[in-house]
């Protein structure tokens, strides 16, 4: 059952021809309103399909925002909350990728879509943790330059042969660094028969330990098909808001910590705000969002 609040936001969102996108990581209340839920790579093909909205609202981070943008430079795109950023897409400048072309000029450049506009206008193609492997291997180059997770960027280079460098040095996301080895045996001690599921953004000695590494689409995917009944949730916490809303199977964050606060930044009101004031408007210059959109596109191509 909605509240009167959401029910507002739903009514507003006709008036407006509105469409609102959220990430998995948003709070269920903000789920639960949304038109269309998914992970970045969902999120980034849907955005390349919408033909019939005026405005779109991004429930999720900067970058997300920004590629929907790239995707839609004619459309109205909206973030609730001006401040919701992610800190490892401000880990890697333009100016840092065209330093390391210079370094390795027979490197291709693979950026994960957690980047800046800027930085994603210098690069060869985009992926996400729910294609990263299958873009290294779509491409003729051997080596790869790879930003900004260094934790990402681990977890290709042990699906490929070819040489994975990472740039910057020591990009990571702050919650996916949080687990440690303990809690995954704390985690496992305490539900011995679950499933579990880790995001690729983890440390190495975590992914190790997984069952499963999967972007949260993946996740999504996983949960519903396995015939397992519980599932240790390696990734933010509200990721079990989603699997809830899908599936009756028991949930468990593997650490309930795990959270990232500038996903949480969005709130109904903020919604609701954002929708009759028709703010905080996202752009990207023309000329950035022109290079960054043959990043992105190529992208979407190959994981078509
Ligand atoms: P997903 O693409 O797997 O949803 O991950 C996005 C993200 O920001 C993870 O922290
Ligand atoms: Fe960025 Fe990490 Fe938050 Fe994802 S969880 S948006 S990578 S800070």
């Amino acid at each position: 059952m909605l509240n009167q609040l959401q029910r507002d936001i739903l009514n507003l969102k006709k008036e407006k021809n509105a469409i609102i996108l959220a990430h998995n990581y948003q709070k269920k209340e903000i789920q639960e309103i949304a038109d269309f839920k998914g992970d970045s790579l969902e999120l980034c093909m849907k955005a390349s399909e919408i033909h019939d909205r005026d405005i779109v609202v991004f429930c999720g981070v900067d970058f997300m925002a920004e590629t929907a943008y790239i995707l839609n430079p004619d459309k109205k795109i909206l973030i609730p909350d001006r401040g919701a950023e992610c800190p490892m897409a401000h880990m890697l400048s333009a100016e840092d990728v065209r330093k390391a072309r210079k370094r390795y000029p027979d490197a291709a450049v693979v950026l994960y879509v957690n980047t800046l506009a800027e930085a994603k206008a210098e690069a060869d193609i985009l992926c996400t943790s729910a294609n990263a492997v299958k873009i290294v291997e779509s491409l003729e180059e051997d080596l790869i330059l790879f930003g900004p997770d260094r934790n990402l960027a681990w977890y290709v280079q042990q699906h490929t042969d070819k040489r994975i460098i990472p740039i910057p040095e020591n990009g990571y996301c702050y919650v996916h660094k949080m687990f440690t080895v303990a809690d995954v045996a704390a985690k496992r001690d305490e539900y011995p028969d679950a499933e579990l599921l880790i995001h690729p953004e983890c440390n190495p000695e975590v992914q190790e330990l997984a069952d499963h590494i999967l972007s949260t689409g993946g996740m999504l995917r996983r949960v519903l098909e396995s015939d397992r009944k519980r599932f240790i949730i390696g990734t933010e916490v509200d990721m079990t808001a989603r699997l809830d809303l899908e599936s009756d199977k028991e949930t468990i964050p593997l650490l309930a910590e795990a959270i990232c606060e500038n996903m949480k930044l969005h709130t109904l009101e903020k919604v609701k705000n954002s929708l009759i004031n028709e703010e905080f408007t996202v752009t990207v210059p023309d000329d950035v969002a022109e290079r960054a959109r043959r990043a992105v596109e190529r992208m979407i191509e190959v994981s078509r």
